[in-house]
């Protein structure tokens, strides 16, 4: 049965389903450890100019292929070449968004865990009193994520949730949860930057992070600061592409990826505005922001120092899983999307497909820190590859294809009519966003996929 196209049913709407794409675990727990790892605010300033000159862009390139097709990600490649390997693009876009699902609802399923666990307290019982704070928080993650059947209890409420809003659709579903949410997420984040630039000796870790010592910008950092803003902006994955064939036609694309790269760049800096200076008020080093023990580890201990702990680790918990879930339904979407178009499959029969499969994978990428723990791949667990196979490879891999598709194969005249509406838009910054796309992206974009392999 022929289906009409879904579309978004409002402004706000589709900026908040959006940009509740692009803000996740990306924002609040990569970026800061990115930032540390790479030298600060040195590195702040190197992602805000990768994030303008290339990932608003890059995004356009998604956005014009959506909305122009009002298709699924491969739909619109082969609606725009037809009879042409093109759609392959696409395919990959799609497999590269499943397996990225696949590891990422597991995360998404801890951060529920400590949500519940800050609810009932648990996560803060002294169970632990003749260990240091920090060991006690370690060891509570490292009991919690390599036991087999809590994680895949909560990673079973995830998809639940998931299919949920899947199954409700793109306006009743997608686009009312993200109305909700994103402003109070938003709040929360506010609510934490307050809380503290308010602390003791924030100064010095807010110095860190806004005050850039330009001697540190090395290749290695352009490179992780390209790649962090294509991981935060969900490009590369067909998700924007999704998305934006459920933008309206008289939407005005580069208002639109200029707002959602700026509230998704907000959402990260006020995370380091929070995080930073916390650390260094409670005199931790930076290696504690690295990877898991960031949120984890790092953070529940400095709630442990403050008064009302309870109350800050129920609310940063309720932020990590809000910005987790809106992405993990935009990840989902991109296949969902898929079936429904190209298969002619109805909602609840393409949301089933999807996820039903996914409680089996997840299931794998979980048990991958517990009993699967001694299983590899190429010498990582099941997790490990997925993530490195996705975010390091697909991911780069189909940002260059896309650039090179819009740049170079497509007609030029098809990328300025998506983005002046067809002539009634008068969008000077065309010819620009046009020549990023063909000339500077790819070869950037390249760097990131080589600097898997190379170290620069
Ligand atoms: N952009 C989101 C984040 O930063 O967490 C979600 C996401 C989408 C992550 C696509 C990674 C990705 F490849």
């Amino acid at each position: 049965m022929a289906q009409a196209k879904a579309t978004f049913s409002s402004k706000i709407g589709l900026i908040a389903a959006t940009v509740g794409s692009a803000v996740g675990l990306g924002n609040v727990w990569r970026f800061p450890a990115e930032t540390q790892a790479n030298g600060g605010a040195a590195f702040l300033f190197v992602y805000v100019l990768c994030l303008i000159i290339l990932g608003v862009p890059v995004m356009l390139a998604e956005f014009s292929l959506g909305r122009g097709t009002k298709s699924d990600a491969v739909g619109a490649f082969m609606k725009l070449k037809p009879d042409t390997p093109w759609w392959i693009t696409g395919g990959l876009a799609v497999l590269a968004s499943y397996l990225i699902l696949s590891f990422y609802m597991v995360v998404a399923g801890w951060t529920f865990e400590y949500l519940w666990q800050s609810i009932t307290g648990n996560l803060y019982s002294p169970d632990s009193a003749n260990v240091s704070m920090d060991a006690s928080f370690h060891a509570k993650m490292e009991n919690y994520i390599c036991a087999d059947i809590s994680p895949l209890i909560n990673l079973y409420v995830l998809i639940g949730i998931n299919i949920a809003v899947l199954l409700c659709g793109v306006q009743k579903g997608i686009e009312r949860l993200s109305n909700i949410l994103m402003p109070l997420l938003f709040l929360l984040l506010l609510v934490f930057c307050g809380v503290s630039l308010s602390l003791d000796g924030a100064s010095e870790g807010l110095k860190f992070f806004l005050s850039p010592d330009f001697s540190k910008i090395t290749p290695g950092v352009i490179v992780n600061a390209l790649g962090q803003s294509f991981f935060s902006l969900s490009l590369g994955m067909g998700i924007l592409i999704t998305y934006s064939s459920y933008f309206p036609k008289d939407t005005r694309l580069t208002k639109t990826a200029l707002t959602v790269s700026l509230l998704d760049l907000l959402v990260a800096v006020m995370m380091g505005v929070i995080i930073f200076p916390a650390v260094s008020s409670f005199g931790l080093d930076g290696a504690e922001l690295r990877g898991t023990t960031l949120v984890f580890v790092t953070l529940p201990e400095i709630f442990s120092q403050m008064h009302f702990t309870r109350l800050w680790s129920i609310l940063f918990f309720l932020l990590l899983f809000v910005a987790a879930l809106t992405s993990t339904i935009s990840i989902a979407e991109v296949s969902v999307a898929w079936l429904q178009d190209r298969f002619k499959k109805s909602r609840t029969a393409a949301t089933l497909i999807v996820m039903m499969p996914l409680f089996l994978l997840s299931s794998l990428c979980s048990l991958s820190f517990g009993s699967l723990n001694g299983f590899k791949i190429l010498g990582m667990t099941i997790f490990d590859f997925l993530d490195n196979l996705a975010t390091n490879i697909f991911l780069p891999v189909v940002s260059i294809l896309v650039c090179i598709f819009m740049g170079w194969v497509v007609n030029k005249k098809y990328l300025r009519d998506e983005i002046t509406n067809h002539g009634s838009l008068r969008e000077r910054c065309y010819p620009v966003i046009h020549f990023v796309i063909k000339f500077i992206a790819p070869p950037l974009i390249l760097l990131i996929l080589l600097s898997y392999f190379i170290k620069f």
